[in-house]
């Protein structure tokens, strides 16, 4: 199949680049070029107008080997007021020339001209599944590269654009998408992710409808309000006026994640001739890149995708994605370590003696990874100070970190240790010895929170000074794992060191110079395995995640609150990246609401699974409970974080019950986890019907946690699982059950 994808492509592009041999500047011949790109379900063709622009010609379902793509034609005006540029489905819109929908490409001349109109002036094949178009400025020396790739297994598209000026003058970038996609004309509903410190993941569905949408981050990082990423569900009542609702496993789906973790921003607009078009990449609000005579600015890349098996599909396929193309070590990320985590346990209070009894009850319990949080270094004893000064506290750890590291390997674990380098106490060393280091604008406040303040990381003098901190640390220690936190948002963005129209670069030097430090110390310390977190999920997006090998969803640890988060977390990223820890009850945060130790257990075990609970209050029950349901997290996980995730009952809406299921991809294996809310008046758990499976073939039921009604099969075909399905004996509050389903050969 691969072979026909590519023979097709080369044939195409060779048509194309032919064409543009032979009649360079022509418009009619230009008019004849459609490009196509096919992958897995889906098909992607754009093609050049009679007008010069790159038009939008197709996106869904994968069309025939053979089939044509009509060649593109601008849209008319429609009266005096929406010109051709406006109403036509631009791959790439520059601001100029009449255009009222959201641009791609907005820029300022230094002559003060602010028009831009792109037109094509060349494709170049750029591998087998891959193209890049070069786009000009009908009289200007502003050249756009567009990069297209798909892949052949999911069809999920990555776009980027690479904006160049060689004028003899600066231009300033005010706007810059990494693409723009156009949806065939129907009804639609959007799905996009919100949320808070301690409430992220929340999954919001809307009917699109005239205007526009935005979700984004003004604040200079990936932030907790929203995340970069989006779903849009065809809605197949096209004729009634009733109420949308977005289809789980059935109807076609677009959908895309942006692979950025600074100040991002997506469009979702329903134009006035009922286009519906996203638009991705730098947030354009206090934006202003200049370009000097030569330069370049590369954009962010933007994935998107098609599923036409609902929301499910379209979760699965970015999974699959993501675990074989983003991920540090794709196209086969081990399967994370059980950890054990202090921060819920002691907080700032850790001292040799302190983690070493806590490292001995976590190997007890088949833990992995012992992780040791905030605390260790400079005067830490609380969050006023210390960030910046990143030696070992020596009241702490009078004999520096090695005893401690050398016990946690003896226990046949390895360790890991948190830090937040991008930040500083102004009670700290660092902070009083260069004070001009933290983005700030001269002779104003700084703002702080949690009584810090952000280091201005696109100064390369405190890039430097972050990536040799961690050097040596991890050169110095036994270190396998980096808890990488992140506690604040941006204030005061000043730079005040470079020239005053270079000082908004920061919002983009800033990440780069992040990426930078994660790569060199990955190619350094090859084993190094790390962490994004953020007080929780604040930096979350496919671009810190090419770098880190999981993510902290949440500092919402509560074991209810946590099924709706990990199934919202579902929809834009795998379980595989999902830390998710066991603390104690009754919960810090809901402060009267009390769990089972297995509840809470299960709870975590949709994910990659953690502990985080203070060991020194378990009983001798707590242990045997955790360790057993450790060994069968071990003996499943693969397929729970790598397999095809199902999500058979949303926890969401107040649901009284939640269940999901993974499938792994030989199929061999499922899981299924299900909680209960509270369930009222006797009324017993939904049946299940499991997904999936193999019909035919045999498999056989075991219990993690809990039974089912009697008369359950101990075995029987994937037909009968999926189709007769079984009732679950759960009732009750707050209870959980979890079993497995086994091949049988
Ligand atoms: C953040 C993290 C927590 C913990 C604390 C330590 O809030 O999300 O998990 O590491 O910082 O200060």
């Amino acid at each position: 199949m691969k072979l026909t994808v590519r023979m097709r492509l080369f044939s195409i592009l060779f048509g194309t680049l032919l064409l543009v041999l032979l009649a360079p500047g022509s418009s009619s011949a230009r008019t004849e070029q459609v490009f196509r790109l096919d992958g897995g379900n889906a098909t992607y063709a754009f093609g050049v107008n009679e007008r010069g622009e790159l038009q939008t010609l197709y996106w869904g379902g994968r069309l025939g080997p053979h089939d044509s793509v009509p060649a593109a034609h601008s849209l008319p005006e429609w009266a005096s007021f929406d010109s051709p540029n406006t109403n036509t489905p631009q791959e790439y819109a520059g601001w100029g020339a009449g255009l009222f929908t959201e641009p791609a490409l907005k820029v300022t001349f230094a002559d003060g001209n602010r028009d831009l109109v792109l037109h094509f002036v060349r494709a170049t094949p750029s591998g087998a599944q891959s193209l890049e178009l070069l786009l000009k400025d009908i009289s200007r020396e502003i050249y756009v590269t567009l990069h297209y790739s798909i892949d052949p297994e999911s069809g999920i598209l990555a776009r980027f654009a690479s904006i160049e000026n060689r004028q003899k003058q600066p231009v300033v970038i005010e706007q810059a998408a990494a693409a723009q996609w156009t949806l065939p004309p129907a009804r639609y509903t959007l799905s996009y992710l919100t949320g808070r410190w301690a409430g992220e993941w929340t999954v919001n569905q809307e009917p699109i409808q005239g205007g526009e949408r935005v979700i984004e981050s003004r604040r200079g990082t990936t932030g907790h309000q929203a995340n970069p990423w989006f779903a849009i569900s065809r809605d197949d009542s096209q004729n009634t006026a009733g109420p949308i609702t977005a289809d789980e496993e059935h109807g076609e789906v677009w959908f895309g994640a942006l692979a950025w973790s600074g100040s991002w921003r997506i469009t979702v607009e329903h134009s006035q001739l009922d286009a519906v078009r996203v638009t991705g990449g730098f947030n354009p609000f206090d934006f202003g890149y200049e370009l000097k005579p030569g330069e370049h600015l590369e954009t962010p890349v933007f994935y998107g995708g098609y599923s036409d098996h609902g929301l499910g599909g379209a979760s699965r396929l970015l999974h699959r994605f993501e675990i074989a193309h983003i991920l540090p070590h794709a196209p086969d990320p081990k399967p994370r370590p059980v950890i054990y985590n202090s921060w819920e346990a002691t907080e700032f209070n850790v001292s040799e003696a302190g983690q070493e009894a806590m490292a001995e009850k976590a190997a007890s319990l088949g833990v992995d990874r012992f992780v040791m949080d905030d605390g260790w270094f400079g005067q830490r004893k609380d969050d006023h100070a210390g960030l910046g000064d990143w030696y070992v506290n020596s009241e702490k750890f009078p004999r520096g970190l090695k005893p401690l590291i050398d016990k946690v390997r003896s226990l046949g674990m390895d360790f890991g240790l948190w830090v937040e380098p991008e930040m500083v106490n102004p009670d700290s060393d660092l902070y009083r010895k260069h004070p001009d280091w933290v983005l700030n604008f001269p002779g104003r406040p700084r703002s702080e929170q949690r009584n810090q303040l952000v280091l201005n990381l696109a100064r390369s003098d405190v890039r430097q000074y972050i990536e040799g901190f961690l050097d040596k640390l991890l050169t110095d220690n036994d270190i396998a794992f980096l808890k990488w936190d992140y506690n604040r948002n941006w204030s005061e963005p000043g730079w005040d060191q470079v020239p005053v129209d270079q000082q908004r670069r920061v919002y983009v030097e800033f990440i780069r110079n992040l990426y930078s430090i994660l790569a060199d110390l990955r190619q350094k310390h090859p084993k190094i395995e790390i962490e994004s977190c953020s007080g929780g999920g604040g930096r979350v997006d496919l671009g810190i995640l090419h770098y880190t090998d999981e993510v902290w969803p949440s500092d919402n640890t509560d074991p209810f609150d946590r099924l709706s988060m990990q199934d919202g977390f579902s929809y834009a990223y795998p379980p595989q990246v999902m830390m998710a820890w066991v603390t104690d009850s009754p919960h810090w945060l809901n402060n009267r609401r009390t769990t089972s130790l297995s509840y809470r257990m299960l709870s975590s075990m949709q994910g990659s699974l953690g502990i985080g609970a203070n060991l020194n209050n378990w009983t001798p029950d707590d242990f045997a409970t955790a360790k057993r349901l450790i060994a069968d997290y071990h003996s499943v996980q693969r397929t729970i974080v790598g397999g095809d995730l199902y999500r058979v009952i949303s926890p969401r809406g107040g649901s009284e019950f939640s269940a999901s299921e993974t499938v792994s991809g030989d199929k061999n294996q499922a899981v299924l986890f299900a909680f209960t809310h509270s369930t009222q008046e006797g009324r017993d758990f939904p049946l299940l019907q499991l997904q999936g499976l193999e019909p035919d073939a045999e498999y056989k039921l075991g219990w993690i946690e809990g039974k089912a009604l009697p008369g359950t099969p101990e075995s029987a075909s994937g037909a009968w699982w999926m189709r007769h399905g079984l009732q679950l004996d759960l009732r009750g509050d707050f209870q959980a059950a979890a079993f497995r389903l086994d091949r049988q050969r």
